[in-house]
């Protein structure tokens, strides 16, 4: 099958703490376990987490920072992580108040993509225009929500100034589905938190401890952990397979 190569695929939400970063790490993960040659960038600033999420805590000399002051190439930067040979990050500065511009990220963008076939970027979270001017230059938007209703708001938020500006390349991930939800009757309701955001369904991730342990450790994540089973289904739906929803 021919894969979408060299896309770059930015992962957004309104509110923080949705599992944008978890989500960046379990897509690009999985993309990389299937062969695809992926970059993560880590775009929130001051809140360093990706390095942690590979186990890599420690070992990261270089980030972001030092590219956008000048101090080293961009590829010095990028470190490729050793449980996923394919997977590649470049992480936040530890600086929360270093600025970075759109024109920026769309710089590094250009002159590493050739070397990637997949770049995710993982943005801060908030409804900033900086925010806005970034995503906009990715060639997918993931728009992370939670089942819960505030979260669901601000991803409704999120998603309209996106079409407000123009921009109909958004997927929406629903992160968090937990048994209760399920139990609850909350999986009738997916099709209204799709409605109410008003975008196209990518992918539904179940609640997982294994994930938040993984990278909370930095161990790779285990073969039957339920949220794998979702990112590697994400993965191959970004690649053009026709990978049916499947909700436990
Ligand atoms: N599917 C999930 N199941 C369980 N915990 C999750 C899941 N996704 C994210 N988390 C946890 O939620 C918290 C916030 O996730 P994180 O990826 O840092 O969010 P964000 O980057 O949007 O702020 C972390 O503790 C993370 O381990
Ligand atoms: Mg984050």
């Amino acid at each position: 099958m021919a894969k979408n190569t060299n896309r770059i695929i930015a992962v957004t939400s309104g509110k923080g703490g949705t599992g944008k970063s978890s989500i960046c790490y379990g897509i690009g993960y999985t993309l990389a376990k299937q062969g695809s040659r992926t970059l993560i960038i880590e775009l929130d600033f001051g809140l360093r987490c990706l390095d942690i999420m590979v186990g890599m805590a420690g070992k990261v000399q270089y980030d972001l920072g030092d590219v956008l002051s000048g101090r080293k190439q961009i590829l010095d930067a990028v470190v490729t992580v050793p449980s996923a040979t394919n997977l590649n990050i470049l992480c936040a500065p530890k600086d929360a108040f270093m600025k970075v511009t759109a024109e920026e990220v769309v710089a590094i963008c250009r002159e590493i993509r050739k070397y990637f076939d997949y770049i995710i970027i993982d943005t801060g979270a908030g409804i900033s225009s900086h925010v806005f001017d970034i995503v906009e230059q990715s060639n997918m938007i993931l728009v992370v929500t939670t089942p819960d209703p505030i979260c669901i708001r601000d991803a409704t938020m999120m998603s309209d100034e996106f079409y407000k500006r123009g921009n109909k390349r958004q997927r929406l991930i629903i992160n968090k589905l937990s048994k209760k939800d399920i139990s609850s009757g909350m999986i009738s309701n997916l099709d209204d938190i799709i409605d109410t955001v008003g975008i196209q369904l990518l992918g539904v991730i179940p609640e997982d401890f294994a994930l938040k342990e993984a990278t909370g450790k930095g161990t790779p994540l285990p073969f039957n952990a339920p949220s794998l089973e979702a990112f590697d289904a994400i993965s191959k739906r970004l690649m053009g397979e026709a990978v049916p929803l499947t909700i436990k």
